[in-house]
């Protein structure tokens, strides 16, 4: 089906963000890194009750954040649906990449009617530098001609993956972003007890840490028949691999009880909001 807007009324050729929590700094420091010039509206500039403690405390007008043809919405999506319902936020038509895991598309494009909405889950690098994403082009974003704008707007923020459906997006989602970090604070926590409980000194802790994350990142890369051949080959040396082999199932069980429960909570906060 043809999509009704096919032009974009932006005026300016900066770059919006909507918050400035974590994820909006991020972003846009990034973005200014490239170069692009950067407007940013948040709650806690034009609230004095909710200003944080720390962080940063003047930005711009949400008036002003309109005026770009791509927002970055830094911001819960539900907040961004309230947020809609204000100024001329409605009527924008450009591309509104939605970072919030709390509602599906069809809610963002329900309130932002006009737009060409994008979900978005970029990961925060831990030094800077580039932003990686996972993103949503299902059928509607396809369809419209924004897409290449949208597209062309990422690459300074940095490389992303595109994934169709949004079920799949959610759970590539979760598993590329929270589960990694649990399995990272997991193997962390194994090494410092692994060191204590043999009276190794604590100082080795960086120097195990790289090598096995270093060794965990080569073995995670290329596809699952390599893998499954790569298990065979190291399920050798006098058995001590195979002991670790013979729980992957249960650990494998585990993990998928760990997905489906953060699933089940991320359902739990899409709950619409009474109206
Ligand atoms: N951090 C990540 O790695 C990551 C990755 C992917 C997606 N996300 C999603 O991106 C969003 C922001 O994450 P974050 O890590 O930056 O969180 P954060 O540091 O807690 O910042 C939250 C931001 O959302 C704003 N906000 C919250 N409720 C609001 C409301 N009702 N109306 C207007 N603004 C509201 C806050 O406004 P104030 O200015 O008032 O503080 C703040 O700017 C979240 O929805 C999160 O799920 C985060």
């Amino acid at each position: 089906m043809e999509p009704s807007i096919t032009h974009v009324s932006g005026s300016t050729g900066a770059v919006g963000v909507l918050g400035a929590g974590r994820l909006g700094d991020a972003v846009a420091a990034r973005m200014r890194e490239e170069g692009k010039q950067v407007v940013m509206w948040s709650r806690r500039f034009e609230d004095p009750a909710s200003r944080p403690s720390a962080g940063r405390r003047s930005g711009d007008d949400l008036g002003a954040v309109i005026q770009s043809r791509v927002i970055f919405s830094a911001i819960p999506n539900q907040a961004l649906v309230s947020l809609s319902k204000r100024g001329d936020l409605r009527s924008f038509d450009g591309v509104m990449f939605a970072l919030g895991i709390d509602a599906e598309a069809r809610i963002v494009r329900d309130a932002l009617p006009n737009a060409l909405v994008v979900r978005l889950s970029p990961a925060i690098p831990q030094d800077g530098g580039e932003v990686r994403s996972i993103g949503l082009l299902d059928n509607i974003a396809r369809a419209d001609p924004r897409v290449s704008l949208a597209i062309a707007a990422l690459q300074p923020l940095g490389p992303a993956s595109w994934i169709e459906e949004e079920q799949l997006y959610d759970l590539v989602t979760l598993l590329a972003g929270p589960l990694l970090t649990l399995i990272r604070s997991a193997l962390t926590r194994t090494i410092e007890a692994g060191l204590a409980e043999r009276g190794l000194t604590p100082a080795a802790r960086d120097h195990v840490m790289d090598v096995v994350f270093n060794e965990l990142t080569r073995r995670l890369r290329g596809r699952h028949d390599a893998s499954k051949q790569a298990e065979g080959h190291r399920a050798t040396p006098g058995g001590v691999t195979e002991v670790a082999l013979s729980h992957s199932t249960q650990v494998s069980e585990q993990l998928g009880a760990i997905v489906d429960k953060m699933l089940g909570h991320m359902q739990r906060l899409r709950v619409p909001p009474q109206e």
